[in-house]
């Protein structure tokens, strides 16, 4: 199976360059990012994707910096909506199925109930709205589509787990937020599920996130509970800790469809960051 990765040295794009490369006769891969394949231009999608032809296309390609996206806005729908938008004709045009990630920020978060996929969305950030809008490209331009919403992602690169570890290098206590609830999930899981899902025919939107919930209180204490890190960690409010966009209070999604279809193999948040601390070099960075 030919798969193409846009966004491929991102964190979601790194686990999945190595998920598919331990089965190699299995796939042909190619990996691009920015600097081989910017979505943005669609001309370049199509040169790309016509001179590769591939069956299945991950679209893990996003401007996903929340705060900064407030101020960026231009880049912000550039990237998360319109190349997502060039990915979906170009798919369309040659049959190839698209996965695109999504991201629990199109709900408010503020109803505290678990979030099922054909809930009603409603972004409260430039982040938030133009990966919904992406989403509804996606859904408009290109039948064979899988659009995978997943949350608080951790694996290579800059993540909260490192920023923990990396904090408690330096100081004696922390304060974190303790009134925001999610899901701790490890791109091993979501890299699992996208694998799992591409093989299929069951097109359409799916919650892809680690099983439990938790504040970002609890998931610092979980951290370095299992690292052996002794730092005394304060829960604060989000009214304590302003930042540019907003963020869901309660953005908790039940993996639903997965379920239905019986492919639900996400691990709890906290069995999955156990395999991540034990097995994963993530205090260089
Ligand atoms: N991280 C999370 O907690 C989280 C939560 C929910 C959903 N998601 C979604 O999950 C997906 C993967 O996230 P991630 O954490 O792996 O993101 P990431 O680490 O920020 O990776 C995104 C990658 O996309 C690249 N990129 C940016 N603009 C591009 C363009 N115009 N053309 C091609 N590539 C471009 C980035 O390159 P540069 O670094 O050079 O800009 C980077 O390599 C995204 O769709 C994100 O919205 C993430």
């Amino acid at each position: 199976m030919k798969v193409l990765l846009t966004g491929a040295n991102g964190q979601l794009g790194l686990e999945l360059q190595k998920e598919l490369g331990e089965a190699k006769e299995q796939y042909e891969i190619l990996a691009t990012d920015c600097d081989t394949l910017d979505i943005t231009s669609l001309e370049a999608v199509r040169q790309a994707l016509i001179a590769y032809k591939p069956q299945v296309v991950i679209n893990c390609a996003a401007h996903t910096a929340v705060d900064k996206c407030e101020e960026d806005i231009e880049n912000a729908y550039k990237i998360n909506a319109l190349g997502t938008k060039h990915l979906a004709i170009v798919c369309e045009e040659l049959g190839s199925k698209l996965i695109q990630i999504s991201t629990d920020y199109v709900f408010d978060g503020e109803d505290p109930q678990p979030r099922r996929e054909d809930d009603k969305t409603n972004p409260q950030s430039i982040y938030g709205s133009s990966k919904l809008l992406g989403e509804e490209y996606v859904k408009t331009f290109c039948k064979k589509h899988f659009i995978l919403r997943t949350a608080w992602l951790y694996g290579e690169g800059n993540n909260f787990v490192r920023t923990m570890l990396k904090l408690a290098g330096t100081n004696k206590e922390l304060n974190v937020v303790d009134d925001q609830f999610g899901s701790p999930t490890s791109t091993k899981d979501l890299a699992v599920a996208i694998i799992q899902l591409m093989h299929t025919e069951y097109y359409g939107t799916f919650h892809a996130t680690c099983e439990g919930q938790c504040s970002w209180y609890d998931f610092a204490c979980m951290i370095f509970d299992l690292k052996g890190i002794d730092i005394k960690v304060n829960p604060v409010t989000s009214k304590e800790f302003v930042r540019p966009a907003k963020r869901p209070t309660y953005s908790v999604l039940d993996n639903f469809m997965l379920k239905l279809y019986g492919l639900n193999r996400f691990r709890h948040w906290e069995e999955a960051l156990k395999d991540y601390l034990e097995n994963e070099n993530n205090e260089d960075e």
